[in-house]
C-alpha cells in the first residue's frame, strides 16, 4: 500500500470515529490503535482479575452469611470483567496466553491501586465505595468509546461496578453507625485509601503524553485531571453522610469553579508503585502465578472435555 492510500485510509477512520461509529474487529485500523487498545484493553483485564485478590483474602473471614454472599459475588464478577476483556482483547489479534504471559512476566501493568494491603474488614468498604467508585467514573467514560468490542463490555461491566459500590458503601454506612471502633476502622481505612484512589485516575494531564491521542480515538473522553476533579466532588458529600473526614486539608468546596480544591498527590509514591515497588507488587504477581498454575488441570479438563465433544459430532456427521 502506498503512503497516500494509508493516508487515506486514515483519514476514512477517523471521520468514522468522529461521527461516532463503532470501529469492529475486521474493519481495517491504524497499527498503532490496534496496539494501544490491546494494551489498554489489556491492562484492564489484568487490573479486574489481580484485584481480585486484595479482597478474596477477607471471603472467610466476612463477619456474616449475608456479607459474605455479597462479597464473594462482588468478586466473582471481578473474575468475570476479565474474561469480557480478554475476549475483546483477543479480537485484536492477540491470543489469551500471549496476554496472561505478559502479566506474568510483568511487561503487562495493571491497576497500581491493587499493590496496597486490604488490613481490616473496613476496607472492603473502602475499597468498593472508593476503588470501584473510580473505577467507575473511568468506566462510564469508556462506553462511548469507539472500539465497538471494548463499549459494549463496559455496559455490562459499569452496571455490575454501581452494585460493587454500593455494597461497599453500605459496609461503611453499618460500620459508622456502629461502636466507636467500629467507626474509628473505617476512619483508618479511608485515611490508607484514599490518596491511592485519586492515583487511580493516573499522572496529570501534563504528564500523559498520550492524552491527544487517546481523546481524537475516545478512549479517553475525559482526561484523567476531569475525571479526578469529578470524582472528588461526588465522594466529599458521601464521606460527610459517613461522618468520616477525608484525610486532606486542603480539601475546600470553591464557589467560584464550583468544585472542591483539593492537595497534592504523592506523586513520588504513585511512581514507586507503578514501577513495581508498592507495598504488595511481588506477592500480587506471585499469587496471581500460582493460582494460574494450580488451575492447569481445569483448563486442560475443558480442552479435553471439548475435544471430545468434537469427536462425537465428527464421528455423527459421518
Ligand atoms: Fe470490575
Ligand atoms: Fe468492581
Amino acid at each position: 500500500m502506498s503512503e497516500q492510500e494509508v493516508k487515506n485510509l486514515e483519514q476514512m477512520f477517523q471521520a468514522r470515529i468522529d461521527n461516532d461509529e463503532k470501529i469492529e474487529p475486521k474493519d481495517w485500523m491504524p497499527e498503532k490503535y490496534r496496539k494501544t487498545h490491546i494494551r489498554q484493553i489489556s491492562q484492564h483485564a489484568h487490573s479486574e482479575v489481580v484485584g481480585m485478590l486484595p479482597e478474596g483474602n477477607w471471603i472467610t473471614r466476612a463477619p456474616s452469611l449475608r456479607r459474605k454472599v455479597a462479597l464473594l459475588a462482588k468478586i466473582q464478577d471481578e473474575g468475570g470483567h476479565g474474561l469480557y476483556l480478554y475476549s475483546a482483547a483477543e479480537t485484536l489479534g492477540i491470543s489469551r496466553d500471549e496476554l496472561i504471559a505478559q502479566l506474568h512476566s510483568g511487561e503487562a501493568k495493571y491497576s497500581s491501586i491493587f499493590n496496597y494491603p486490604a488490613v481490616t474488614w473496613a476496607d472492603m468498604g473502602t475499597i468498593g465505595w472508593l476503588v470501584d467508585g473510580a473505577a467507575i467514573m473511568n468506566q462510564v467514560a469508556l462506553m462511548g468509546t469507539s472500539y465497538g468490542p471494548y463499549s459494549r463490555a463496559m455496559v455490562r461491566i459499569c452496571k455490575e461496578e454501581s452494585f460493587h459500590q454500593r455494597q461497599g458503601y453500605e459496609i461503611l454506612l453499618t460500620l459508622c453507625n456502629g461502636t466507636p471502633e467500629q467507626k474509628a476502622m473505617a476512619q483508618d481505612s479511608i485515611n490508607r485509601w484514599w490518596w491511592p484512589s485519586l492515583m487511580m485516575f493516573g499522572p496529570r494531564d501534563a504528564d500523559s503524553p498520550n492524552t491527544e491521542q487517546s481523546v481524537k480515538w475516545k478512549l479517553k473522553r475525559k482526561t484523567n485531571d476531569e475525571l479526578r476533579q469529578a470524582f472528588v466532588d461526588q465522594t466529599v458529600p458521601q464521606a460527610n453522610i459517613l461522618g468520616l473526614t477525608i484525610p486532606d486539608p486542603k480539601l475546600k468546596w470553591n464557589e467560584e469553579r464550583k468544585h472542591y480544591d483539593f492537595g497534592e498527590i504523592d506523586w513520588e509514591e504513585f511512581w514507586q508503585v507503578v514501577k513495581g515497588h508498592g507495598p504488595c507488587n511481588k506477592q500480587r504477581l506471585s499469587d496471581r502465578i500460582n493460582a494460574h498454575e494450580k488451575g492447569q488441570w481445569v483448563r486442560d479438563a475443558a480442552m479435553a472435555y471439548a475435544e471430545k465433544q468434537a469427536n462425537k459430532e465428527e464421528k455423527q456427521a459421518i
